[in-house]
């Protein structure tokens, strides 16, 4: 395998409208990472995944999304992103970028010129129309549900206000899914990649990869059924003229975002014609238990050098709970059904396993995926008013799922109040999803130099992390007790206690890092630590 930057990459998502607001008016922005470019820099990511940053009227969080081609006028211009792109460059910072295939926003042309045409017209064809069933078409085509709960199908109204054809949206009724077998579809976005490309743009993360086709008869199906739009034969082609264009830049990586519950399935993708890399969702919904993340990390290194492609690691994003929160309640799993804020949770314990993990995780061969905020051990906030959620996920279920807005808060940088430096002193509005006035303990400002938080624990990873793992290997695991898992990196020793005893430390000649206090040779629950390997063990 030829080495690439990504296949040891550290990768720094970014979800813009909440990293940084210059312009005061609640929103995060381009010019506020700009600004903080050198925070990042010293942080020690290699690149940067910026959530979708183009026009959207938001309704779900920009993945709604009206022209591929542009900057939404809240975050900043087209001129902001080649240089935000351009000085990530001088910071050695690359910049990956989402990419929304499967749908776009009801306000994109097209689909706005699919609504004033008519039926069997050119313009419905790239997007899935079809007539209701029963009397009057009253009914949806078929069963198929939203992802975001509810029908996947919407009735339009004609210009008159009469009923007329339904248009499939697997998410949310302001995303119609694009018809993927048109075409005109497969050559926009081929022209879009190309766009970015030439601006600079190191990588693309490809939302709902595994989605994009449906079978065009669209039949209703059973649980036991092959579903009729995931993961389907057909989707290969598009990634295959998706890695000849990549491929026709240098450097260009493509990761997709794919939701299978078994890491083995994703080899599928992994094809050297295909997607570089992506994102180990099994490993971040494995519970805080060594069998069952070593099972998930041995399935995920076996897989990847099946298919020759660098693993993943990823312990959060914008669609999950913080990890902090996950590790600190009864049941440690995570799983996008069955999100459970019910459960009690101890912040403190979360928050010493999260240091833990956070060591075991960079420690992988592979590359690894950090979510803005864990690095400061921000905490899902559970506790949103109703009023104020976004998330359609929330009002869709009437509240029944809490949706994703508690991990999507704005960054506290500084001070003892919110909206804590994210927005400017003379700001107009408040952040647009409130902060809990406890993050002033955690913002950047309060941690920084304190050699017991996060974010320096963070700091002094990723540079040892630079300089001691190679990217993609080796590793071997060496002989732990149960609930402890111990592995060499070529020199290195990660070890992690996930018991509730202390264990005893493997040899070693130094502790390059500890999640917490070592005490007397032993490694207490809940730490991870990395030793030197002595020589010739
Ligand atoms: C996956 C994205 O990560 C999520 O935030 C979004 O809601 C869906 N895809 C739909 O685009």
């Amino acid at each position: 395998m030829t080495r690439q930057w990504w296949s040891g990459a550290a990768i720094y998502e970014l979800y813009v409208q909440s990293f940084a607001d210059a312009d005061g008016d609640g929103v995060g922005d381009l010019a506020g990472v700009r600004a903080r470019l050198p925070y990042l820099a010293a942080l020690g990511v290699d690149a940067i995944w910026y959530s979708p940053w183009y026009p959207s009227p938001r309704s779900d969080a920009g993945y709604d999304v009206a022209d591929y081609r542009s900057i939404d006028p809240s975050f900043g211009t087209l001129g902001d992103a080649d240089a935000l792109i351009a000085e990530g460059h001088r910071h050695g910072i690359r910049t990956i970028i989402d990419i929304v295939p499967n749908h776009c926003s009801d306000r994109h042309p097209w689909f706005q010129a699919a609504l004033a045409a008519p039926p069997g017209s050119a313009a419905r064809a790239r997007f899935w129309f079809r007539p209701g069933r029963g009397p009057g078409g009253d009914l949806p085509p078929n069963g198929w549900q939203s992802i975001f709960t509810g029908s996947a199908w919407t009735r339009t109204k004609g210009p008159d206000g009469a009923p007329g054809e339904w248009y499939l949206h697997l998410f949310a009724p302001e995303q119609p899914d694009f018809n993927w077998a048109n075409p005109q579809v497969r050559a926009e976005f081929e022209d879009i990649l190309r766009f970015w490309f030439d601006r600079g743009v190191d990588g693309i993360r490809i939302d709902s990869a595994a989605l994009l086709t449906k079978d065009p008869d669209l039949p209703g199906f059973g649980p036991d059924d092959p579903s009729p739009y995931a993961d389907r034969d057909d989707v290969h082609d598009i990634y295959r003229a998706w890695r000849a264009v990549a491929d026709s830049y240098s450097g260009r990586v493509l990761i997709g975002e794919i939701w299978l519950p078994d890491a083995t399935r994703f080899a599928r993708y992994l094809r050297a014609d295909e997607l570089h890399t992506v994102f180990n969702f099994p490993y971040l919904c494995a519970p805080w238990d060594a069998a069952g993340l070593r099972q998930v990390i041995d399935r995920t290194l076996a897989f990847q050098a099946a298919a020759g492609a660098p693993a993943t690691w990823v312990l959060s994003n914008h669609d999950v709970d913080r990890h902090v929160s996950r590790y600190g309640r009864a049941d440690t799993s995570f799983g996008l059904d069955r999100r459970d804020h019910s459960q009690p949770v101890d912040l403190a314990l979360g928050t010493r396993r999260a240091r833990a993990a956070a060591l075991l995780t960079m420690a992988l061969p592979g590359s690894v995926y950090l979510y803005q905020g864990e690095e400061l051990g921000l905490w899902e906030v559970e506790d949103i008013p109703a009023g104020l959620r976004q998330d359609p996920i929330w009002h869709r279920t009437g509240g029944a799922d809490p949706g994703r807005d508690g991990s999507r808060v704005p960054l506290p940088w500084s001070g003892q109040e919110p909206p804590f430096g994210f927005s400017p002193p003379d700001a107009v509005r408040e952040p647009w999803l409130p902060q809990p006035g406890a993050w002033r303990d955690l913002t950047v400002e309060a941690q920084t130099g304190d050699p017991g938080s996060m974010l320096e624990l963070y700091r002094d990873a990723l540079q040892i992390r630079h300089a001691e793992f190679v990217g993609e290997g080796p590793m071997t695991w060496l002989p732990a007790p149960g609930g402890v898992l111990a592995f060499d990196r070529g020199g290195v020793t990660c070890v992690a206690n996930l018991s509730p005893a202390p264990a005893d430390l493997p040899l070693h000649t130094a502790v390059l890092l500890a999640s917490a206090s070592l005490a007397a040779g032993q490694l207490p629950p809940d730490t991870a630590a990395w030793l030197r390997t002595p020589p010739g063990a």
